[in-house]
């Protein structure tokens, strides 16, 4: 890998990494999704913003129920996106220009068009039939358990199937039957579906619900108080441990440092950092409270104290996240709370993007692998899908509008007569694109790539320890240290200007300030309405 460089500390702890939702990045054979081509037409776009790493969401052969998380071939690319060599063709170049390249691998679940489930829906007896899990009704008729499925609450995660009189389970969708972890030939199959992509040079893994992998085999009913939660909130048992760290002897022995980062959906950071085990389970977990976190200075005080408690202890190193494919984006969440303020809309959007800017630079700079969702450096906000367009069964169609990249009438996404791009694109597209933006040193995208230059050019901002600092109400604080060198970080969750100076940090030198391009050179102890702010000691 050419253009990649080798230190010391593993990549993936100093990375920024980037998220590419293929079917809304880029569409370059005007059938209104995105491909692959689309996103190796950007990488230059993607080194010149300075992040270091591509996550690429499914791209995988599927009937798409879940838009790619159905998988029904691990080992071939979907025409839809493109192919084989069309991937090896932009992984080579990614890793010229020094990015590198993580994919999606979802191991909980597959299709129900796969071979495997269709061989082991075809007979109690097929070869395939104990690679999913299956049970007998209830005397009663109703699903072996209680567990509930994601999405839709009311549903129960099994589905009957007429045909061989048993119910197979599925955490998420009916279309997305979950596999038996239980059964050696699927550990052996998902393991040879690591191999076929590491083979292929990926970086390493984003691993989709990974926490399911072990399930407890007596399939217990949820308790009653956690009635209404999905299992897959719910499930975390000692053997998918066992598991993982199968998973991580097969990719420590690749060369390159090749890593996996787990969506690990439990409701405790404390729980979700057992998964990094002890440097022999997961490379890095997501935490996900931040992206839940409405814009308040004690609620994100308490995610980050949350994050080193849990994690420091192992040694495990912790991940930022602000949104993601499966959420409101976080401008538009800090949209709602400030609506919910009382707020006229104008003064909504205006806070919403400072607030989304100081969340950029928090992001970009607490102790941790922080990862950017596409579109959020532009200061995107969900589109209003009207109903007639909704497609996602998760309501999650908002988040996933396609990126406007200039200011044409198409706005990059150029289709062929009689088709439509798949979802309406993001709201404000004439000033939310890449070229309106790379054009203008104020925008969002600007801020991104100086926090990245920024953090790029200032290690104990990467590598530093991170000590919270006591700061006035409304306000957080944190110290980044490294050796000799400091930088206190300072964000304004308030709408009005905080005067920090018995912090004594004025005068100090400034690296960054979410609102403008070209910061003063000393820090003046006065932090703007929903401003951040980092200085150098
Ligand atoms: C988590 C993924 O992020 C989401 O998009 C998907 O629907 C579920 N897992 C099921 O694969």
């Amino acid at each position: 890998m050419a253009g990649v460089p080798v230190t010391a500390v593993p990549w993936w702890k100093e990375a920024v990494f980037y998220q590419i939702y293929p079917r809304s990045f880029a569409d370059t054979d005007g059938d209104g999704v995105g491909d692959l081509a689309g996103i190796r037409a950007h990488l230059n776009d993607l080194a010149w913003l300075g992040v270091d790493a591509l996550w690429i969401s499914p791209f995988f052969r599927s009937p798409m129920a879940d838009f790619g998380y159905d998988v029904s071939d691990y080992c071939d690319v979907d025409p839809l996106f493109g192919d084989l060599a069309g991937f090896d063709s932009l992984v080579a170049d990614a890793h010229a220009l020094g990015l590198r390249v993580v994919i999606d691998w979802v191991p909980n679940h597959t299709s129900v068009e796969h071979p495997w489930f269709v061989d082991a829906a075809s007979s109690r007896d097929s070869g395939h039939r104990n690679w999913y899990v299956w049970r007998d009704p209830s005397p009663d008729g109703s699903p072996p358990n209680n567990w509930v499925a994601a999405f839709d609450l009311t549903a129960a995660a099994w589905t009957f199937h007429e045909p061989t009189g048993q119910w197979y389970l599925h955490l998420f969708e009916e279309a997305q039957p979950d596999l038996n972890w239980d059964e050696p030939a699927v550990v052996e199959a998902m393991h040879d579906t690591l191999r076929f992509w590491l083979d292929r040079g990926v970086d390493g893994f984003r691993a989709d619900v990974v926490h399911g992998i072990g399930k407890d085999p007596a399939l217990p009913d949820d308790p009653p108080e956690e009635a209404g939660i999905p299992h897959c909130a719910l499930n975390d048992v000692p053997v998918t441990h066992e598991r993982l760290r199968a998973i991580r002897r097969l990719i420590d022995a690749y060369p390159g440092e090749r890593m996996m980062v787990g969506e690990v959906f439990l409701l405790s950071t404390d729980a979700v950092a057992t998964y990094y085990g002890h440097d022999d389970e997961l490379h890095l977990a997501f935490n996900f409270p931040p992206l839940f976190a409405p814009w308040l200075a004690d609620r994100w005080t308490a995610c980050i104290d949350d994050a080193e408690r849990s994690l420091e202890p192992r040694g495990a190193w912790p991940t930022w996240v602000l949104s993601n494919h499966d959420n409101p984006r976080h401008r538009t969440r800090y949209d709602r709370s400030a609506a919910r303020a009382g707020e006229d809309p104008a003064t909504i959007l205006r806070r919403s993007e400072a607030r989304a800017r100081a969340a950029a630079v928090l992001l970009l700079t607490l102790r941790g692998t922080p990862f950017v969702y596409q579109g959020d450096e532009l200061g995107l906000v969900d589109a209003d899908i009207p109903a007639d367009r909704q497609v996602d069964p998760g309501g999650r169609d908002g988040c996933r509008a396609p990126l406007p990249w200039d200011g044409s009438d198409d706005h990059g996404w150029p289709t062929a007569p009689g088709t439509t791009t798949w979802l309406p694109l993001a709201p404000e597209a004439d000033i939310r694109n890449r070229v309106a933006q790379r054009d203008d040193p104020r925008s969002v995208l600007h801020l991104y790539r100086r926090a990245i230059a920024t953090r790029r050019a200032t290690p104990e901002l990467v590598l530093g320890s991170c000590t919270p600092v006591a700061s006035p109400e409304g306000t957080l604080a944190f110290r980044r240290v490294l050796g000799d060198a400091t930088c206190t970080v300072l964000v304004n969750f308030g709408g009005d200007p905080v005067d920090t100076t018995p912090l004594g940090l004025a005068g100090l030198e400034v690296l960054l300030v979410s609102d403008d391009p070209a910061p003063v050179a000393r820090f003046s102890g006065v932090l703007g309405a929903d401003q951040a702010v980092v200085v150098r000691h």
